[in-house]
């Protein structure tokens, strides 16, 4: 009989990476690249020798992903961020198309400068046009990735949030924190982001491990809204009575130096079209959420 299929996964540590290591761990042998594993992706050598192994798949999710930490070493490509998000990825990729692996690459709606998106959101064959350094390595990622040659596809995500994670919280984990502390900052009222939930994202990789695609494809939830109105359902979810404020995104804006992007409104339809994947909308997922809690 033959064995489970290997996957080698960078950043399988993470909060995206941990939570597929944990829904599909059983199903494919999990071999996890990162730095508790001693592999560090800027280390060409360490990544070759890695990945020096039969054609398998090759899921990449490490990343620096601290976007505020990153603007501080914009276009400074001696910095982590570019060290792990361009060289790192570079290194993925070249051992990948050495190897014949399979990649599946994973991005950002950061990727988008978030002006003025398309009434249905970004569609793949939107032109990118990132505005801070984070998105700009994640950009050059990409381009690695495509210059590279290997077997690929590009997956861009947004806002991924899960039930549980104790390393590093995420928004909709954030928010819900806050209002059971009665601490909640004022949210966004004219600010569009297009939250995901981690399990969907999961299945996609699944889904994409097995059919092997190419190309680009958004895996981001189905739903697009602002954060004061992702505040208000997930207070009327729990049954939280909260005051939540809104503030102005321009108001926000004069806080720090960092450029922040306005309207993520990030389509899935390609992939709904091309797979039949139906990403859950944030009600879906945010009942889900709190069964798993
Ligand atoms: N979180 C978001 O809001 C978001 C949004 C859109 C897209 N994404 C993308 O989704 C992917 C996963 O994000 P995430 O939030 O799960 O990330 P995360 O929790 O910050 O985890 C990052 C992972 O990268 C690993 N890593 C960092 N530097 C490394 C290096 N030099 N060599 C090897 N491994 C290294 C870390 O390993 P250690 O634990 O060993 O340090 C960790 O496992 C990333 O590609 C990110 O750009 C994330």
């Amino acid at each position: 009989m033959p064995g489970k299929p290997i996957v080698f996964g960078t950043g399988l540590s993470g909060m995206v990476g941990s939570r597929f290591a944990e829904m599909f761990g059983g199903e494919f042998e999990l071999v996890n690249l990162d730095l508790t594993t001693g592999v560090d992706i800027t280390q060409a050598e360490a990544v070759d020798r890695a990945l020096n192994h039969p054609a398998a798949t090759v899921i990449h999710l490490a990343a620096f992903t601290d976007v505020s930490k990153a603007y501080s070493e914009t276009d400074n490509k001696e910095g982590l961020v570019y060290q792990v998000n361009v060289l790192g990825t570079k290194n993925v990729a070249v051992a990948c198309k050495k190897y014949n692996h399979y990649l599946i690459h994973i991005s950002t709606d950061f990727v988008f400068d978030g002006v003025n998106p398309p009434a249905g959101g970004y569609r793949e064959s939107d032109q990118p046009h990132p505005i801070e350094w984070y998105g700009q390595t994640k950009l050059l990622a990409e381009d690695e990735v495509t210059r590279s040659g290997c077997r690929s596809v590009i997956i861009r995500t947004a806002f991924p949030f899960r039930a549980r994670f104790e390393l590093k919280p995420d928004l909709v984990r954030k928010i819900l924190s806050q209002l059971q502390t009665n601490t909640l900052h004022p949210m966004f009222s004219n600010q569009i982001i297009t939250p995901t939930f981690i399990d969907d994202l999961g299945e996609v990789f699944k889904t994409f491990i097995i059919k092997r695609p190419s190309g680009i494809y958004h895996c981001v939830g189905s739903t697009f809204l602002s954060p004061l109105e992702l505040a208000q359902k997930i207070a009327a979810l729990f049954e939280i009575k909260a005051d939540i404020k809104p503030i102005s995104f321009k108001e926000f804006m004069k806080i720090g130096p960092r450029p922040r992007q306005q309207f993520l409104k990030i389509s899935n339809s390609k992939l709904n079209h091309d797979f039949g994947i139906k990403m859950k909308t944030i009600d879906e997922a945010l009942l889900t959420l709190k069964g798993q809690i």
